[in-house]
């Protein structure tokens, strides 16, 4: 298993916090929001990590994270995204990054309070997915499920939603998704579309859909990058980090800290 953390994309609606940095990179409570997609993955036993990135926060993003994990035995890989292209251009992106592997692909700015993890670690094959329940399913890919909980189709903000269960930013496939991903047209938004290789995938009647327990968070606004931060911390989610994550943070900050001194001496 592959891992593709998606952390490209402008965030128009953090301005001006995202005029210098990216989304991803700001504070979730004690560590930058991208540490809970990586730990994910971590936790899964990923150990191949594609980060993409926009070309104005590669230099951060190399900063933080490329080389802490080195010792760990887990791989931190870069692709730069020059134009968003839509979720699913991860995939082409990603292409000899995936090779023959399956993949997980997160997005870089979901906090799931539940474990994922395990289904990354015990996926067989077709393609998995995530889905909870939400109060504004307009702004998301949307579930419809059968009696019997069985997903029938999966529509891309729909004006009227067939359910309230939306399509969270976790997505497991198997090697298919390339080409799947490769075929695919652009949508009305201009965008590959994560929903229509959802739709490929259940149309093989070989996608798996999971609801979710717990937050989910995206901390898109003010409010939900604030909520997030007080729901993290009251509800202590900081304490589920695995240890290399905490251990590499460590060890991070030992070093920042050697630097101050040194620069202050
Ligand atoms: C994307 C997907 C959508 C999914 C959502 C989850 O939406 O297209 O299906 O429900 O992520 O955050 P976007 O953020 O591109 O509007």
């Amino acid at each position: 298993m592959k891992g593709i953390i998606l952390s490209g994309g402008t965030a128009t609606r953090l301005f001006p916090l995202t005029a210098t940095t990216s989304k991803q990179l700001l504070p979730i409570y004690d560590r930058q929001m991208i540490f809970y997609p990586l730990n994910m993955l971590i936790k899964a036993g990923v150990k191949n990590i594609l980060m993409i990135v926009a070309p104005e926060h590669s230099g951060q993003y190399l900063n933080l994270l490329g080389s802490i994990f080195k010792k760990f035995g887990i791989n931190i890989y870069f692709e730069v995204q020059k134009v968003p292209r839509g979720l699913a251009d991860a995939f082409i992106l990603g292409e000899s990054f995936i090779g023959k592997s399956d993949v997980t692909m997160l997005l870089g700015d979901n906090i799931f309070e539940d474990d994922i993890s395990k289904a990354i670690r015990n996926f067989k094959s077709g393609g998995m997915i995530f889905a909870k329940e939400v109060s504004d399913p307009e702004r998301f890919g949307i579930v419809e499920f059968d009696a019997k909980g069985k997903a029938l189709s999966i529509e891309e903000k729909p004006v009227k939603p067939k359910s309230n269960f939306c399509v969270t930013g976790a997505y497991i496939y198997d090697n298919r998704v390339i080409e799947i991903a490769k075929n695919m047209q652009p949508s009305e938004r201009g965008e590959i579309e994560i929903t229509d290789i959802n739709n490929a995938f259940l149309q093989m009647d070989e996608l798996a859909v999971k609801k979710i327990e717990g937050e989910w968070l995206d901390a898109g606004t003010f409010d939900s990058l604030l909520e997030a931060g007080n729901i993290v911390k009251n509800k202590e989610l900081y304490k589920n980090f695995d240890p290399i994550i905490d251990a590499a943070i460590a060890e991070f900050n030992a070093e920042l800290k050697i630097l101050a001194k040194k620069r202050l001496s």
